[in-house]
């Protein structure tokens, strides 16, 4: 995260990945379907009264259940009391009209669910939360800002009500300076059996801010603190994981490098790493994303579909435009393609895969500094 100040009400870095486009089977569940995926334009998900404080709503998140329906949350800027909480609203025509369904309330902290929420759906059972149970983590931070907890909460009734299940890592005071020891952003994948949980670090004295992971095969139980991307300038920030899998067995990650190298000269130019383990980031490579001169900047999200040739496709979304970037050879550096969208830039958007590969959603709920409100789009992929 960039930016964000102490009672500003703005920054934080998540990310998350959909692993939804499944395997070849997927066609029998697309045609079981009561609506198909289409193209949706700017539809409002939720439009916030103007009691909400600035920016009102930000950080889109999105989940996409069995029977095709998807849940959106983002960031809630809410008068308190109530504490701050992650609204849940349900699509059941793939996106394009949405209802308040249910709220992901603190229930231990007493501090509020404020920031950087992500939902993930389990593919499988892990501990004795079932397959298709629903994830969500977010920061809860209190409204002094004086600590950040990620922590863990699940629905197992499709987003109905929503019980807390762990916290999978505890920091200081929420302000994004390097010397303060905030966590942020968490992403959520299972691999190997385990559930694994990404988050940007700032309480290793050796870094301004990293990139971390830690592992669970309980989703109680969190295993110890790995790096996955920690510069050995202190200064450097990288920060808001996403990831993706690719079909030649190989994983991508993208992340906003505070501090980085970046020929335009631009702040958090987004990098990108690839490597054949999900848990082995730290000792691959990172590569600038630049399509053909342009380098997004900022809170990126990746996703992978298996449409668009052998390699399927890539497309990677970021803070400084409403374009997404789209790789069809697999991460090359030389082959990002620029490509318009139909949806508001934001920061930290969010792109998901439907059920149809062939189309992405992009949720948006607006930028620092502004007053948003949430809306999402859902398009054919552009090099289709
Ligand atoms: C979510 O919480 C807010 C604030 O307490 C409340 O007004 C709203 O009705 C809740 N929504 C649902 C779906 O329960
Ligand atoms: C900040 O809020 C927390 C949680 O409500 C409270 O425990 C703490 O005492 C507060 N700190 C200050 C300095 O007010
Ligand atoms: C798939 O990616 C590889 C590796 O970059 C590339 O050589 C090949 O041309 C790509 N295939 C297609 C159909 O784009």
């Amino acid at each position: 995260m960039f930016g964000r100040n102490p009672f500003a009400a703005c920054f934080a870095l998540a990310l998350s990945v959909s692993f939804g486009y499944a395997a070849p089977t997927a066609g029998v569940a697309i045609e079981q379907r009561a609506v198909a995926d289409h193209v949706v334009t700017k539809e409002t998900i939720f439009y916030p009264p103007t009691s909400y404080s600035t920016p009102r709503t930000l950080y889109g998140r999105t989940a996409q259940l069995a029977d095709g329906t998807v849940l959106a949350t983002w960031e809630n800027y809410s008068p308190e009391p109530p504490l701050v909480y992650f609204p849940i609203y349900k699509s059941s025509d793939k996106g394009q009209t949405w209802t308040s369904f249910s709220n992901v309330t603190d229930q231990v902290n007493g501090w509020g669910l404020r920031w950087e929420p992500f939902l993930y759906v389990l593919p499988q059972a892990i501990g004795n939360l079932p397959k298709g149970t629903i994830l969500c983590a977010g920061n809860s931070v209190p409204a002094n800002l004086s600590h950040t907890k990620i922590d863990l909460y699940a629905s197992k009734d499709n987003g109905a009500t929503w019980s807390f299940v762990s916290s999978i890592a505890e920091g200081g005071e929420a302000i994004s300076t390097n010397g303060y020891t905030p966590v942020w952003e968490p992403f959520l994948m299972v691999y190997n059996n385990q559930l694994v949980a990404y988050y940007s670090d700032q309480r290793d004295p050796a870094h301004g801010q990293k990139l971390v992971h830690q592992v669970s095969s309980d989703a109680i139980n969190w295993g110890v603190v790995i790096d996955d991307v920690a510069y050995p300038t202190y200064s450097q920030r990288p920060g808001m994981t996403t990831i993706a899998p690719l079909p030649n067995g190989q994983w991508i990650m993208t992340y906003e490098y505070g501090g980085g190298p970046n020929p335009k000269n631009a702040g958090y130019p987004v990098y990108y790493r690839i490597s054949s383990s999900p848990l082995l980031f730290n000792s691959a490579p990172g590569q600038i994303l630049n399509a053909g001169g342009t380098v997004p900047t900022s809170s990126p999200y990746v996703v992978w579909s298996p449409s668009g040739g052998a390699n399927g496709t890539i497309a990677v979304s970021a803070n400084s435009s409403p374009e997404i970037f789209v790789n069809t050879e697999l991460g090359e550096p030389n082959s990002w393609v620029m490509y318009n969208t139909p949806q508001w830039g934001s920061y930290s958007r969010e792109l998901r895969v439907m059920d149809d590969p062939d189309y992405l959603l992009i949720v948006s709920a607006g930028y620092l500094g502004t007053n948003n409100y949430v809306t999402d789009s859902v398009m054919k992929l552009p090099n289709l």
